[in-house]
């Protein structure tokens, strides 16, 4: 992020701050339908055309250092398969033999050549997942080779990181990212390792899930300790990108500067954050801004990151069915301590597991309100949902699932109508 971005934030923050009401002009929003949270058939048509057409992250570029190496990645609710071709390249294949179906690889995780079938022995290569050899070809007539290959998914890489999409027609991952990519210089460390991961299914929607970490006009009521809240929600600086990508970047409070030593929420600067590693690719603008500030992140659909100068957690959402959501949150950083590398938990240094508890307490306090959410949405006692200024990238976020499912497929009475278009950054 450049030093233009970074004033124009502090502009952004102060601004929020001397404001009495939204700024003129502003959109009035309409109420957002709750059936959209509980709709089987809006559910069917996320699925559709946002599920299976959106670039999502699968994992780490070091997850398979070597050619051969594989992983299945089973969270969009299809079988693929990431693998490292004998070219080097990343490429992500459906783990679906083009026989009768069984999974061309059984393991989680493995190291193969050659992806053979382990039910009739079915062989494809692993740079084209083309089909290469077959036991008794005698029996079958006419079959053209060609057409069985291994069907293939998107996959591109960013930063470290790959992500994948089953639309083969989507455009390309930069693309997708657009401008949203100057967010992410934490990634870029090339000694980020995996920390800590968890995993919790939560029974709501999916935006249930997303929604949460959209907004901080929750913060102080459900987030703070002691009577203290971190962080102060009426500076918060959005930014709209195009694609349903969003940043929050919100000052401390009062009581939180005063601790830090800082005299007021723009008094920038790095504390000592030992005994941590610091994060190395960040410019020295954004370090001071990440340290000050609680600066987040989301990429559409499923990805909310909150950086921090020594690392940084990705939440992630993955909807199982409409009203049931796999919440993971995976911490990266620079790893300074020696351990097993297969085992993330092992021997979890006492620093990194008081950032880990306490990380998993915010979850916490999030993960309460979900599940009675979902059944009020259920209920007949919400008619609607109203937004306000505050909680507009929730708004943005729903912008997207329209354009994504497509106006004229909407049913009727669910739509959210366009009103951000002159928001965007
Ligand atoms: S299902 Fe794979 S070889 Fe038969
Ligand atoms: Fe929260």
């Amino acid at each position: 992020m450049d030093d233009a971005e970074i004033a124009r934030i502090r502009a952004d923050m102060a601004y929020e701050f001397s404001r009495t009401a939204p700024p003129e002009g502003f959109p009035k929003f309409h109420d957002i339908a709750v059936e959209r949270h509980t709709s089987e058939a809006f559910y069917q048509l996320e699925q559709e055309h946002i599920w299976a057409k959106s670039w999502v992250i699968a994992g780490r570029e070091d997850d398979i250092a070597e050619p051969g190496d594989y992983f299945q990645m089973k969270d969009l609710g299809v079988p693929l398969l990431v693998v490292r071709g004998t070219d080097g390249e990343i490429r992500c294949f459906y783990n679906t033999c083009q026989h009768r179906g069984a999974p061309v690889v059984r393991d989680e995780r493995g190291s193969s050549r050659r992806l053979r079938c382990q039910y009739h022995s079915w062989t494809y290569e692993i740079d084209g997942g083309t089909l290469v050899s077959l036991p008794d070809e005698r029996d079958f007539v006419d079959l053209d080779w060609t057409a069985r290959c291994l069907p293939k998914a998107q996959c591109d890489t960013f930063a470290g990181f790959i992500f994948i999409n089953r639309d083969r027609f989507a455009p390309p991952l930069m693309d997708w990212l657009g401008q949203a990519t100057e967010l992410f210089a934490p990634f870029s460390d090339g000694n980020l390792r995996e920390i800590y991961r968890e995993s919790i299914t939560v029974p709501c929607n999916w935006k249930v899930t997303a929604e949460a970490f959209l907004e901080v006009y929750h913060f102080r009521h459900i987030h703070s300790h002691d009577g203290v809240s971190t962080l102060d929600n009426r500076g918060a600086a959005m930014g709209l990108y195009p694609n349903g990508h969003s940043r929050m970047i919100t000052p401390y409070s009062q009581q939180r500067l005063k601790a830090l030593g800082m005299k007021s929420w723009d008094d920038w600067f790095v504390p000592d954050q030992s005994p941590f590693p610091v994060v190395e690719s960040l410019g020295a603008g954004e370090a001071s801004m990440i340290a000050s500030t609680s600066t987040a992140v989301s990429l559409f659909p499923n990805m909310i990151v909150p950086f921090g100068v020594v690392g940084f957690p990705i939440n992630y959402f993955w909807p199982i069915d409409k009203s049931t959501t796999r919440l993971d949150w995976v911490y990266y950083a620079p790893k300074d301590w020696e351990g097993d590398e297969d085992d993330v938990d092992d021997a979890l240094p006492d620093h990194w597991q008081s950032l880990r508890t306490h990380y998993n307490r915010i979850m916490e306090e999030d993960r309460l309100n979900m599940a009675p959410m979902q059944e009020s949405l259920e209920s007949p006692a919400l008619t609607g949902i109203p937004i306000n200024y505050q909680e507009r990238r929730i708004w943005h976020f729903h912008e997207q699932i329209d354009r994504m499912i497509g106006a004229s497929r909407v049913p009727d009475g669910l739509a959210v109508r366009p009103l951000l278009h002159d928001y965007l950054l």
